[in-house]
C-alpha cells in the first residue's frame, strides 16, 4: 500500500476499521487475533470509549486503504473513568455474558468482560501531575516512518489546548518498541499508584507544549 496518510478527528464511520487495528496490536503491540473469540472485546475496552465520551481527542490515521491507526486519549483520567463505568459499559452488558466460577478457568474473553465491567485502572502515583492518558497503535504498514511521533504530537497538542499539565500510559513491559518510541517522546517512566508487573507507567508533562514548541 503506497499513498499519503493523513492525521484528522476519527469519524463514527471508523469504529469498525480502528477496532480491527486495537485487534491487530493488541498482543504487546502484535496481532491479538488468535487470542479472543469476539473480535470486539478489546475495542469496547481501549477504543469504543474514546470515540464515544472523547471526540475531541480521538484521531485517526488514513491511507487509501482506509484508517490505518489512532491515538486517542483524555485530559482528565479519574473523569473519564467514571464516565466510562456510568455511560459506556451499561448499554455492553446487556450484549455480554457475565462470567462465573472460578476466574482461573476463565478464557480470555471472560476475562477481559470481567475486566470491562471493573477495569483495573492503573493510575500514576501523581495524578495531579499526569492526569491526562493516551493510547496509540498503528498498523504495520504504517509504522517506523514519523507517523507515531506526528499522532502522538497531534494529541499532546489537543491535551495541552484543553488544559492538561501532564500525560501518563500505561504499555506492557515486553514492549520494547513502544518503550523506545515513548521515550523518544519525551516519556519517562512514572511511579504507579499501586504494583502491577503487568503494566509499566510512563508520562511527561504537557507544559510548553503548542506554544514554545517541543
Ligand atoms: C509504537 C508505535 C506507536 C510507534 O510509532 P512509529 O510510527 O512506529 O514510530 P515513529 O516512526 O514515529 O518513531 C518516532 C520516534 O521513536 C523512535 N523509536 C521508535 N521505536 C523505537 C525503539 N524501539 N527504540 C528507540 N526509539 C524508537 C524513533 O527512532 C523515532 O525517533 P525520532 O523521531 O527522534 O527520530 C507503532 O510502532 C505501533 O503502533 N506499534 C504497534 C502497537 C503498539 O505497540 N502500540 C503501543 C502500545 S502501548
Amino acid at each position: 500500500m503506497s499513498g499519503e496518510f493523513t492525521i484528522r478527528r476519527a469519524h463514527a464511520d471508523d469504529r469498525d476499521a480502528l477496532y480491527a487495528v486495537c485487534l491487530a496490536t493488541g498482543r504487546d503491540g502484535g496481532d491479538a487475533s488468535d487470542d479472543f473469540e469476539d473480535p470486539e472485546l478489546l475495542g469496547h475496552r481501549y477504543v469504543g470509549p474514546y470515540l464515544a465520551l472523547e471526540p475531541e481527542l480521538s484521531f485517526t490515521l488514513a491511507d487509501d486503504g482506509g484508517p490505518c491507526g489512532y491515538v486517542l486519549g483524555t485530559a482528565d483520567s479519574e473523569r473519564f473513568y467514571r464516565r466510562f463505568l456510568d455511560l459506556w459499559i451499561p448499554p455492553l452488558r446487556a450484549r455480554l455474558a457475565v462470567p462465573t466460577g472460578d476466574a482461573s478457568g476463565w478464557s480470555a474473553d471472560e476475562r477481559l468482560w470481567a475486566e470491562l465491567r471493573a477495569p483495573t485502572v492503573l493510575l500514576p502515583k501523581d495524578r495531579e501531575n499526569y492526569p491526562a492518558h493516551a493510547h496509540i497503535d498503528l498498523l504495520r504498514r504504517a509504522q517506523g516512518c514519523g507517523l507515531g511521533r506526528r499522532m502522538m504530537t497531534t494529541l499532546l497538542e489537543a491535551l495541552a489546548a484543553q488544559g492538561a499539565v501532564g500525560v501518563h500510559l500505561g504499555l506492557s513491559p515486553r514492549n520494547e518498541r513502544a518503550r523506545g518510541f515513548y521515550h523518544a517522546l519525551g516519556f519517562r517512566e512514572i511511579e504507579p499508584e499501586r504494583e502491577d508487573r503487568e503494566t509499566l507507567l510512563m508520562g511527561r508533562s504537557l507544559q510548553g507544549i503548542g506554544s514554545a514548541g517541543h
